[in-house]
């Protein structure tokens, strides 16, 4: 087990914001993990468990403990002729997952290739890109009640998963630590190339295999987002709003040219990205933070940003697309402090 003292969480956080935690502890295996939720310190503690920090805005420092997990391996727990169950450690690195069952001929996650994060963060906040979710090949998730301390197997329909949502973002429900996540991948794959320019991408390729998929996928991601490395950023800053049929009638009326996905129970999911370029925030800066020019849903840290600051330019967005379109945005980045 790690445990560091006003430890700097800039290599935690894909913003790259220089705030502090009081407490960072990293845990190796599941009985740390249990001795650490035991313990009468870490109860009266404010505690948040993170990934890579690849979804997470830092208002401020954090006055309590922020938990790692360092539980990792890849395993084949069952297979049959058509399909291999992937037992997945939470702070294995997502890609390096979706590499190794492409790498293996495994199908159902190439489309998720080349998105930061940990396979536990990914599963709890299901991901979603290029028409795939990880709802659609979550077998189970392992998780621990940070209250209870149980020990408890979560299964798919268990994890109440909805567009970037699961019963563990609930704040209505106990929270939860994932330590292990198996996935239900095929040995037959069945390919899933219908959204937007995917399918172009693949035209470049001689034969639709999964490492083709693979590779289309990252060059687009590649193309249209900031690497985290270079400009900080957390990807989709806001969700992709869903709503009435009715009213996404009376917005095409306004808007012929408006793209739409339909989503469930009859309602439409309308990009984000598309109703912030048509307010003029593609490309705009406000001090040190920016809406990057090739993809309006996406904020980076020009340089030195404080949290704060991102919040207020988000702020400004939310308020230009309430007044222009009335909807309203919702930030897919979880504010911190
Ligand atoms: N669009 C614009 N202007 C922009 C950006 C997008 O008009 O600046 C339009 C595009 O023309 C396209 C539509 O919006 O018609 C959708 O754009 P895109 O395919 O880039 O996807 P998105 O809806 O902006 C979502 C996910 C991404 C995921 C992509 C691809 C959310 C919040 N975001 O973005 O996920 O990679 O689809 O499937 O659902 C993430 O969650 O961090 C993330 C990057």
């Amino acid at each position: 087990m790690r445990i560091e003292q006003n430890y700097s969480l800039e290599r935690h956080n894909t913003f790259h914001l220089p705030v502090k935690t009081r407490w960072f502890m990293e845990y190796e295996n599941e009985e740390e993990l249990s001795k650490i939720l035991r313990d009468e310190y870490f109860q009266e503690c404010l505690s948040l468990h993170i990934g890579s920090g690849s979804n997470l805005l830092f208002i401020n420092d954090f006055n309590g403990i922020i938990l790692h997990s360092r539980i990792k391996g890849m395993e084949v727990s069952r297979e049959d002729d058509d399909t291999v169950w992937l037992r997945v450690g939470a702070a294995e690195r997502w890609d390096d997952v979706v590499a190794h069952a492409v790498s293996n001929g495994w199908g159902g996650i190439e489309n998720l290739s080349w998105i930061p994060g940990e396979a536990g963060a990914a599963a709890i906040q299901n991901i979603g890109a290029y028409g795939v979710e990880i709802k659609d090949v979550v077998d189970s998730v392992e998780t621990y009640n940070q209250l209870t301390f149980e020990r408890r197997v979560f299964s798919n329909p268990d994890c109440d998963y909805g567009y970037r949502y699961s019963y563990f973002k609930n704040e209505h429900n106990d929270p939860h630590i994932v330590t292990y996540v198996t996935l239900r991948l095929s040995k037959k794959p069945s390919f899933s190339v219908g959204y937007g320019n995917l399918r172009e991408e693949l035209e470049k390729y001689p034969e639709l295999t999964l490492s083709a998929v693979r590779e289309a996928v990252i060059s687009i991601r590649k193309r249209k987002l900031p690497d985290p490395e270079v400009l900080g950023n957390a990807g989709s800053y806001f969700m992709n709003p869903v709503i009435p049929a009715d009213d996404f009638a009376k917005l095409r009326e306004r808007y012929p040219d408006v793209p739409s996905y339909p989503a469930a129970n009859g309602r439409v999911k309308v990009p984000a990205g598309w109703l912030i370029e048509r307010c003029g925030f593609k490309g705009k800066t406000h001090g040190q933070v920016g809406v990057y020019e090739k993809q309006a849903l996406v904020l980076v840290n020009l340089g030195d940003a404080r949290g704060y600051e991102i919040a207020l330019f988000a702020e400004s967005i939310r308020e230009a697309v309430r007044d222009r379109f009335g909807i309203e945005l919702m930030p897919e980045v979880k504010y911190v402090g």
